[in-house]
């Protein structure tokens, strides 16, 4: 058995790391417009407004904006049939705030939308990829404020409404798991009214903390309730960083420590957007941790009704969890823990582990029986130009073949496997670090971490190795 016949290839990018122009036609300021660079060593800052004299990646990016149609041509020429993009929210409401959208930013998504459509590619949208506007965080302390769920419902109607012809595939918030981080504090939760300083630096309540999650899986449940009763031709899908981790030792307090963490950090968001109710697991977690969230019967009610059709996960890399002291730590994805001695990690110190998605997608699939796609994965590397003048990234098709074969033994062992979108299919600004160094991409953009660089796009060598991984349905590795 291998991969299904109409087995969706394609790639992933998000608006803020990849479209630049985040002033332009009336577009407002995002989390990430106000977030500065950084390195894997020195983390990226949040500033409460653009300060002279700092570099913003997100500003210019790789001018996506203005680059779409060459762009997209490229990815068909690879052969995609999907491409996961996302809407930055700000274009279309410029503080998430007004009661009328930019039709500027609306009629941008439209022609990109009809772009992929030239080419038989079907976009895949995520509505919220760590794009707050930050109007609604000065407002409200982003999530934190329960007015945001409907700031969120008005833009997802209008760009349901307005691109219901052509996107099909969506999913609510990227990463929405990612909340339960420090990272994803800023990143995703936005509660950072009147913080400047590192990315991963504020500190909030447990309380304050799952209160802006619970708004987040109320926004994303009373979406796709709607998105199912208006537009009946529409698939809806959660968005989960799988964060797969394993007891370091045998040890049974390992083996329980690592259920609890896998149960906050990898399951407890798509329980409820799955099965649409809060896990009883949590009960506990909250009590212990000093977080009321007093839902209502009305809340539970939504949950119940707007659960999701299809799962989807970003997946890196794996760590360990131990109660055992003298472990070594290492980074990762939003979180990092213990040192994996079976496995090798890349410059950014994530573990690379091809089995953990075998493992990961069973376990998935045997907890929700739902067809699933991977909509993020790939390796974060240093791209050095050959003396040829090209990029012969070897190692990075090594990540990418392990790794699709290692979801091919996973639809071999059962699992309903819908598509794969790697990550930074063309490449863009890290996330975590805002670093142009670190590059997912088939196509190599000239765009450097000074902010240099004429923006020129050329295919690596796994270009090619991709367009026929496509070519013969994950065949031909
Ligand atoms: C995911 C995010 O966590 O990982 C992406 O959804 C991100 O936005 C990707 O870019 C890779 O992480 P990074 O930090 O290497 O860009």
């Amino acid at each position: 058995m291998s991969f299904r016949k109409d087995f969706l290839w394609g790639g992933a990018c998000a608006a803020n790391q990849f479209e630049g122009a985040w002033d332009v036609d009336g577009k407002g300021v995002s989390v990430p417009d106000l977030c500065t660079n950084g390195t894997k060593d020195c983390p990226k800052s949040i500033t409460t407004k653009v300060e002279p004299g700092r570099l913003y990646p997100s500003h210019e990016a790789i001018d996506f904006y203005h680059h779409y149609k060459e762009d997209i041509a490229l990815f068909a020429e690879m052969g995609f049939k999907v491409f996961r993009t996302s809407i930055n929210w700000t274009r279309i409401f410029p503080t998430g705030i007004e009661e009328k959208p930019n039709e500027a930013g609306l009629q941008f998504y439209e022609n990109v939308f009809k772009e992929c459509q030239k080419y038989g590619i079907e976009p895949l949208v995520t509505l919220s990829h760590y794009e707050l506007p930050y109007g609604l965080v000065e407002a409200y302390n982003g999530w934190a404020g329960e007015e945001v769920i409907g700031h969120f419902e008005r833009y997802c109607h209008v760009v349901f409404e307005r691109y219901q012809h052509l996107v099909k595939y969506w999913l609510t918030f990227n990463e929405i798991n990612g909340g339960t981080t420090q990272l994803g504090t800023t990143l995703s939760l936005g509660t950072v009214k009147g913080y400047s300083g590192p990315v991963n630096g504020i500190q909030i309540t447990p309380q304050l903390r799952y209160t802006a999650l619970h708004h987040q899986l109320v926004a994303s449940a009373k979406v796709v309730a709607y998105a199912h009763a208006h537009y009946p031709q529409f698939q809806l899908g959660d968005m989960n960083v799988f964060l797969t981790a394993y007891p370091l030792t045998c040890d049974p307090k390992d083996i329980l420590a690592t259920q609890q963490h896998n149960n906050v950090l990898n399951w407890f968001c798509s329980d409820v957007q799955i099965r649409g109710a809060y896990p009883s697991y949590m009960d506990r977690y909250f009590r212990e941790n000093g977080i009321d969230l007093q839902i209502t019967e009305e809340e539970k009610e939504i949950l119940k009704k707007g659960t999701v059709d299809f799962y989807t996960c970003s997946y890196y890399m794996s760590t360990c969890i131990t109660t055992h002291e003298n472990s070594e730590e290492v980074a990762g994805n939003l979180a990092g823990g213990a040192k994996n001695p079976y496995l090798t990690a890349s410059e950014w110190g994530w573990q690379i582990d091809p089995d953990g998605l075998r493992y990961t997608l069973n376990e998935i699939y045997e907890r929700y029986q739902l067809p699933i796609m991977v909509v993020e994965n790939g390796l974060g590397a240093r791209d050095e130009k050959g003396a040829d003048g090209h990029v012969h990234d070897s190692y990075r098709i090594d990540y990418l073949r392990k790794h699709i074969e290692a979801m091919r033994e996973a639809a071999e062992d059962g699992v309903d496997l819908m598509g794969y979108t790697p990550w930074g299919c063309i490449d863009l600004v890290s996330a975590s670090t805002g670093e142009m160094a670190k590059r997912y991409g088939f196509i190599y953009v000239n765009k450097f971490d000074n902010g240099t660089g004429d923006l020129s796009r050329e295919k690596k060598d796994s270009f090619d190795w991709y367009q026929k991984v496509i070519r013969t349905n994950g065949e031909d590795l």
